[in-house]
């Protein structure tokens, strides 16, 4: 500092000899810095001058100024300048340079004055300021780079190099200082933008400008700069995820949340406030889902149905309301329900089955569906057990319904065959079709008649025509297979064809008689009725119908003995000396009928004397019933009636002469008596010698033939004895039908019927004491011929027959 002031000294002194040298007014110039302390030395004006001190005290020496302020002092004892007052140049002079004070120095005593310039230098006393010491600045993040801001410069009240010499602005990140220069010339302090702006990233930017003078030393002043970045809706909303997942169930109802989606905006305020839409082209999805566009929740509106769409691809937008957006798609699965009943499709079907149907047809073929999926689409199927119909998958979900055993329409000729599907789903839904099958009827069943055989009686004397009864079949098959015909049997019946005997009526199985019948001719016969059915091929059973034809009364008893003749000669004999009970005679009588009918009874009828003889009631034996006396006449006449017991019964009447004598011309002397004809007589005689003759000659015959049948058997026997040939067993002759069937027609067979007691109708052979011998004829044409043999016995069954007149 004392250099400087004695520098500035020289000058001003220096300066001071040009004026004195030039004027006479002098002039002098000092030059201090400002803000010297008070009463610092300005410079020795005296001495400057050139004046004396003395003079400067005489002269009354004082400074002139024209301003009010004083900031030099004259001190006239040392004549030297003092400063007054604090001198600011800055306030002094401004921006103003140089900065000077001019004022006079006035003398009297002569009146003198000097000018005295004293330069006010600058001293770095005043630091750079800016006027405000924070500025704000709000921009949009947006802005682009190359915007600028006007910043204020700062102030320095110094001058010079004092002044301000620079700015730094920190940090620099985004931001830099630039001059511009206007077209005027102006210079424009601005900060740039260089780098772009990120409100998410840093939305408030605190910088310091900084500025520094070139004083020294050096000082500075600051500014704080804050930057607010203002958003700019830069950012799209975001989803939380590119793809969301949802699962919903089928038939959840409306208002169901399926879930939420979120989007972020990284943007503020109405930048960030999202809205949420659907933006599905179809609009299935848009009606079965809703989005609230304000929270994301996507909420179910329509019915879902997972066998109508499994899944729903749904898009997303989120909108920010600067019109940035993003989007997301949201895949919702539907979850399956059982809630679809299995379908049966019967894809065709037979309602008619033949009964004969093979094993195995197939008789309906049905689909399933079930439109769920999983096990609730897996679909079982079951046909009712109680039908012969069964069920076999054929493929996948195709079934095929067969026969599973025999088919009888007889036994059931309809079935309802129920089909029932269940599907595997918790629970199980189930549905069912029946199906009604007819079984068609095949000829499989041959007529039955309603018993294994018949047996049906008919009363002989029938009228022709007459219906004797009704056989019938049933045929358990149906319609024209059932309708039953009855055909009557080709055979023969002794030879006859049996159509005319019966016929059959073909519809109603109504057997008629064709011909009369006659017990004693043919007593039952048997024959076959065919019944068929009309299918085709027709089938038919038969059956064995035997007719039994029952006995009438038509035959009245036939007296054997005594055999009747005109004039009747024979008379039995009874000595006077029979005793009570003696046999005169038995009445011998048969009846062609049989059973009640052939029963015969006798009884007197008429007599001579009704005490003298009784009837047998039962064996026709007459016999006395009182020792005979003298007074009894020779000849005695009995009516016999032989009477059988049919209803109506018939009877015959015989009369038996009997001779009560002791010798044979009594007899003859009485009876030639009593005989009114003697023609009669005589020939009544005639017809007993040649019905002796007759019978005689029949029994040589008989007995011829029976020895050489026995020789001839005899022969034949041997013959297959020696030739070791089975032996066919002999059977004798009485072991054949006695009522002539026919069979052995050249057969004379020997049968004796004992007659001693009517009742029994059968044939046995005779014992001793029988009176009467029968002899049956078979070979004959069927008639009985009878021949009577007198007290004829028989030892033996094969012994021939003996006849003792
Ligand atoms: C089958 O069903 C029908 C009608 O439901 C019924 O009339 C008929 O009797 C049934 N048949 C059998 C064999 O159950
Ligand atoms: C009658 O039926 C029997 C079985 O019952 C059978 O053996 C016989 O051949 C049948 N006769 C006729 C002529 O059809």
């Amino acid at each position: 500092m004392e250099k400087s002031h004695t520098t500035m000294a020289r000058q001003a002194l220096l300066f001071i000899c040009i004026l004195s040298v030039g004027s006479v007014l002098g002039q002098v110039s000092y030059t201090i810095p400002e803000e010297m302390t008070k009463g610092s030395l300005v410079g020795n004006i005296a001495q400057d001058l050139g004046l004396k001190i003395k003079r400067l005290t005489s002269g009354k020496a004082q400074i002139y100024t024209r301003d009010n302020d004083q900031y030099i002092e004259l001190n006239r004892e040392r004549g030297v300048l003092l400063v007054k007052e604090r001198i600011d140049r800055e306030s002094l002079c401004r921006q103003t340079t140089p900065c000077a004070l001019h004022f006079q120095i006035i003398l009297e005593n002569p009146m003198e004055f000097y000018s005295v310039t004293v330069q006010i230098t600058d001293i770095n006393d005043n630091a750079p300021t800016f006027k405000k010491s924070e500025k704000k600045f709000k921009i949009s993040e947006s802005t682009h780079i190359g915007a600028r801001l006007v910043l204020e410069r700062a102030v320095d009240l110094d001058v010079g190099i004092n002044s301000v010499q620079g700015y730094e602005l920190k940090p620099t990140d985004n931001f830099a200082l630039k001059m511009h220069s206007n077209a005027d010339g102006d210079k424009n302090f601005e900060m740039v933008l260089q780098k772009p702006l990120d409100r998410e990233k840093q939305e408030l930017i605190s910088l310091v400008l900084t500025v520094v003078d070139g004083g020294e030393p050096q000082m500075s002043g600051t500014m704080q700069i804050l930057v607010t970045v203002l958003d700019a809706n830069d950012n799209a909303p975001v989803f939380t995820q590119q793809t969301y997942k949802a699962t919903v169930t089928e038939n959840s109802p409306a208002g169901t949340v399926v879930t939420t989606v979120t989007a972020s905006d990284a943007d503020q305020g109405s930048n960030s406030k999202i809205t949420y839409s659907i933006t599905n082209a179809a609009d299935d999805e848009s009606k079965v889902f809703e989005i609230n566009s304000e929270n994301g929740e996507v909420v179910l509106t329509g019915k879902i149905d997972f066998e109508e769409s499994r899944n729903y691809q749904i898009y997303l937008l989120a909108s920010d309301e600067g019109g940035l957006t993003d989007s997301c798609k949201l895949i919702v699965d539907v979850q399956d329900v059982n809630d679809n009943k299995p379908e049966i499709n019967i894809m065709s079907k037979s309602t008619v089955i033949s009964e004969d149907a093979k094993l195995n047809t197939i008789v309906t073929m049905i689909n399933t569906e079930d439109k769920d999926s999983g096990e609730n689409g897996k679909v079982q199927c079951l046909v009712n057990d109680n039908v012969p119909f069964s069920l076999r998958a054929s493929s996948n979900n195709f079934y095929n319904l067969l026969t599973d055993s025999d088919l009888d329409r007889e036994r059931a000729s309809q079935y309802n065959i129920t089909i029932t599907c269940s599907d595997e789903g918790l629970p199980s839904l189930t549905s069912s079709v029946t199906i009604t099958l007819q079984i068609s009827d095949v000829n499989d069943n041959a007529p039955v008649f309603e018993r294994t055989s018949y047996e049906a009686y008919i009363v002989e004397n029938n009228t022709p025509g007459l219906s004797i009864f009704t056989v019938k079949a049933t045929d358990a098959d149906w319609n024209q297979n059932a309708r039953v015909s009855y055909i009557l049997e080709d055979s023969s019946i002794n030879g006859v064809p049996v159509s005319s005997y019966v016929s059959v009526s073909a519809d109603s199985g109504v057997i008629h008689a064709v011909r009369s019948f006659d017990y004693e001719q043919i007593k039952d016969f048997q024959f076959r009725v065919k019944a068929q059915d009309g299918g085709s091929p027709p089938l038919s059973s038969n059956v064995t119908v035997k007719i039994i034809i029952q006995d009438q009364n038509d035959n009245p008893p036939q007296v054997l003995y005594p055999v009747q003749t005109g004039g009747s000669l024979v008379a039995e004999m009874v000595p006077r000396s029979a005793d009570v009970g003696y046999l005169v005679t038995k009445v011998v009588a048969v009846d062609v009928d049989s059973g009640q009918n052939a029963w015969l009874s006798y009884k007197l009828q008429k007599a001579t004397d009704r005490v003298l003889f009784e009837v047998g009631l039962q064996n026709g034996e007459i016999r006395t019933i009182r020792q005979i006396t003298d007074k009894d006449a020779v000849k005695q006449r009995l009516t016999v009636i032989v009477e059988d017991n049919g209803e109506p019964p018939r009877s015959a009447t015989v009369i038996v002469n009997v001779a009560v004598a002791d010798s044979f011309p009594e007899v003859l002397s009485e009876f030639t008596d009593f005989t009114h004809d003697k023609e009669y007589n005589d020939n009544l005689t005639f017809y007993l010698v040649l019905a002796l003759a007759v019978v005689s000659f029949l029994f040589i015959t008989c007995l011829v033939v029976i020895i050489s049948v026995k020789v001839y058997r005899w022969r034949q026997s041997r013959i297959l004895y020696h030739s070791s040939l089975p032996v066919i067993p002999y059977y004798p002759p009485r072991y054949s039908d006695t009522l002539g069937t026919g069979t052995l027609p050249h057969v004379y067979n020997y049968e004796v019927c004992r007659t001693t007691d009517s009742r029994k109708s059968d044939c046995k052979f005779g014992r001793a004491g029988s009176q009467n011998v029968l002899i049956l004829d078979p070979s004959s044409t069927g008639t009985m011929q009878r021949i009577q043999s007198e007290k004829s016995i028989l030892d033996e069954p094969d012994s021939p027959l003996e006849v003792s007149p």
